[in-house]
C-alpha cells in the first residue's frame, strides 16, 4: 500500500453505538452506513454480529447495500462470534472481520481470568478461524496500550503470521498521552519481526480529551496507517477519536503529516447532523469542524479581519466541510422536478419514486406553513426515517395547545394508532409536558422520558424545530425525532415516533458492552 495513504476506519455503528442511549434501529444504522459510504470511509465497522440478532441483521443489511467501503463486523476471539461475523458480512463486496482479545495484565487476570499463554493461543486460533470467511482480518489487542510490550511483540508477530492484515493497538481507557503513545507504536513496529506485513492501526478513547492527539501521534511518530474513529467522537464514556477532527487535521496540516485520506470532506457536516439527529446526542456549538460556531466570528476584530481576508482567522473553509449557507432554495410554488433536482444536488439518497413522492408531499405541507425553505429543511424532510411516517404505528395528526401566564398549560392531541384515529387531553407543567401527558393518558406506555432536546434547523424564528425524545422502557432505550415549524407539534411527532419504536422496532443492540 502507498505509504502516504491513511485508512479511515469508522466505528460509529459499533463503538459509537455503545454510548449509553445511542442504540439504533436497523433502518437507522443503514441510513448512517450509506452516509458513511458517501463520506468515503475506507472501512465501516457495522456492528458486533454476535451481540444480538438485531445487530446481526443490521450488519447483513449494510453488507447488502454498501459497495464502496469495506464492511466489518467485530467478533470476540471465539469461534462462535467469528462464525456470526463471517455470516453477517458475507454479501459485502469488501468484507473484514475484526477480532479482539484483551492483552493487558489487568484485563487478562481480572476480566478474562486467563493466562498470557491462553490469551496467545486464543488470539492465534481466532485469526486462523477468520481466514475461512475473508482475507481482510483485523486483530485488536484490547487495552493494548496498558499491555506488556514483550507480550505484545509475541502476540502481534503470531497473529500476523496467522493471517491478520491489520493490527490495532487500542488505548481502550483513554490513558495515553501523545508522545508516549506514538513511541509505543514505533517501538512495536520496530520489534515485531514481520510488522511490515500488516497495517498498524490506532484506536483511542477520549477519557482525557486526547483521543485525536493520541491518534495523530500514533500515525506521525508510530507509523500507523489506520485510524479508528467515530462521527462527532461518539462512543463509550467520553467517546472515541472524532473522525471530523482527525481528518481535517490531516488535510489542513498536509505540510506536516504528508498523508492522504479518501474522505470527501463536504460530506462531514451532513454525516455529523445525521448521527446527531438519530442518536439524539447534540453537537456542542464550539465543537471543532462540526459545531454551529466552528466558523462563526463574533468579535469585531475577527469579523473585520475575515472580511478583509478570510485566512486571517480561518484555517479551513466552512463549505469545504459541508456547511451550507441557509440558502432559500425552494418555495410553495416549486414543482416536483425542482424538488427532485435539489434533493439530487444535496446528495440525499432516495430509494424509490414512492419515497421521493412522499417527501414531496411533506415538502408541500411544510411550504404551506413556512415561506422560505432552506437546504436544511429539505434534509430534515428525509431525516425522520423516510418510511417512518408510513410505517410508524403512531402518527401525528393535529394538536391544540393552550398556555397562559398563571394557568396550567393544556393540550389536545390527535394521532392515529395503526390507522385508527385517537384523541386525548392532558395538562402539564409546560406546553411540551402537557402534550406528552395527553398522549400518555391514552397510550399508557409507562415509558420514562430520558432526554428531550430541541434545536432550530436553520436560523431565525421561522425555523423548524428539530426535536429528539429518548424514552426508556423495560431495559430498552429508543430515540424518536420530529420536525415542524411548531415546536410543540415537532415534540408530539418525536414522542409518537419514539413510542412507535418501543412498540415495534427492536433496537439492534440493547446497549451491548464490549
Ligand atoms: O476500545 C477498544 O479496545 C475496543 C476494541 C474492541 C477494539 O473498542
Ligand atoms: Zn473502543
Amino acid at each position: 500500500m502507498d505509504s502516504n495513504r491513511l485508512i479511515i476506519f469508522d466505528t460509529t455503528l459499533r463503538d459509537g453505538e455503545q454510548s449509553p442511549g445511542a442504540a439504533m434501529t436497523k433502518e437507522e444504522k443503514l441510513r448512517i452506513a450509506l452516509q458513511l459510504e458517501r463520506l468515503g470511509v475506507d472501512v465501516m465497522e457495522a456492528g458486533f454480529a454476535a451481540s444480538s440478532q438485531g445487530d446481526f441483521e443490521a450488519i447483513e443489511q449494510i453488507a447488502r447495500h454498501v459497495k464502496d467501503s469495506t464492511v466489518c463486523s467485530l467478533a470476540r476471539a471465539s469461534l462462535k462470534d467469528i462464525e456470526k461475523a463471517g455470516e453477517a458480512i458475507k454479501l459485502a463486496p469488501r468484507r473484514r472481520i475484526h477480532t479482539f482479545i484483551a492483552t493487558s495484565p489487568l484485563h487478562m487476570q481480572a476480566k478474562l481470568r486467563m493466562t498470557p499463554d491462553e490469551v496467545f493461543e486464543r488470539a492465534v486460533a481466532a485469526v486462523k478461524a477468520c481466514t475461512k470467511y475473508t482475507d481482510d482480518i483485523e486483530f485488536s489487542a484490547e487495552d493494548g496500550y496498558r499491555s506488556e510490550p514483550e507480550f505484545l511483540y509475541r502476540i502481534c508477530e503470531a497473529v500476523i503470521a496467522a493471517g491478520a492484515t491489520t493490527v490495532n493497538i487500542p488505548d481502550t481507557v483513554g490513558y495515553a498521552v501523545p508522545e508516549l503513545y506514538g513511541a509505543f507504536l514505533k517501538d512495536l513496529r520496530e520489534k515485531v519481526p514481520n510488522s511490515d506485513k500488516a497495517i498498524w492501526s490506532v484506536h483511542c478513547h477520549n477519557d482525557l480529551g486526547m483521543a485525536v492527539a493520541n491518534s495523530l501521534a500514533g500515525v506521525h511518530t508510530g507509523g500507523a496507517r489506520q485510524i479508528e474513529c467515530t462521527i462527532n467522537g461518539l462512543g463509550e464514556r467520553a467517546g472515541n477519536c472524532s473522525l471530523e477532527e482527525v481528518v481535517m487535521a490531516i488535510k489542513t496540516r498536509r505540510d506536516f503529516f504528508n498523508l492522504e485520506t479518501n474522505i470527501n470532506a463536504t460530506q462531514i457536516v451532513p454525516a455529523s447532523k445525521l448521527v446527531s439527529s438519530i442518536t439524539g446526542f447534540p453537537v456542542q456549538p464550539n465543537k471543532a469542524v462540526v459545531g454551529a460556531n466552528a466558523f462563526a466570528h463574533a468579535s469585531g476584530i475577527h469579523q473585520d479581519g475575515v472580511l478583509k481576508s478570510r485566512e486571517t482567522y480561518e484555517i479551513m473553509r466552512a463549505e469545504d466541510v459541508g456547511w451550507t449557507h441557509n440558502k432559500i432554495v425552494l418555495g410553495k410554488l416549486s414543482g416536483r422536478n425542482a424538488f427532485r433536482q435539489r434533493v439530487k444536488e444535496l446528495g440525499i439518497p432516495v430509494a424509490s419514486e414512492t419515497e421521493l413522492n412522499d417527501a414531496f408531499f411533506r415538502f408541500k405541507d411544510l411550504a404551506d406553513k413556512k415561506s422560505e425553505i432552506f437546504d436544511e429543511d429539505i434534509q430534515a424532510l428525509f431525516k425522520t426515517s423516510n418510511t417512518a411516517e408510513h410505517t410508524d404505528r403512531y402518527r401525528f395528526v393535529s394538536l391544540l395547545q393552550t398556555s397562559e401566564t398563571g394557568e396550567q398549560p393544556k393540550a389536545t392531541v390527535v394521532w392515529t394508532d395503526n390507522g385508527i384515529e385517537k384523541k386525548s387531553e392532558g395538562v402539564g407543567n409546560g406546553p411540551v409536558d402537557a402534550t406528552f401527558c395527553a398522549i400518555e393518558n391514552e397510550v399508557k406506555s409507562g415509558a420514562e422520558l430520558q432526554l428531550y432536546s430541541v434545536n432550530a434547523i436553520t436560523g431565525g424564528t421561522e425555523s423548524q424545530g428539530d426535536v429528539t425524545v429518548r424514552l426508556a422502557l423495560a431495559g430498552r432505550i429508543v430515540n424518536g425525532v420530529g420536525a415542524d415549524p411548531d415546536i410543540i407539534a415537532a415534540s408530539a411527532k418525536a414522542y409518537l415516533n419514539a413510542l412507535s419504536k418501543l412498540s415495534t422496532d427492536a433496537p439492534c443492540n440493547p446497549q451491548h458492552a464490549v
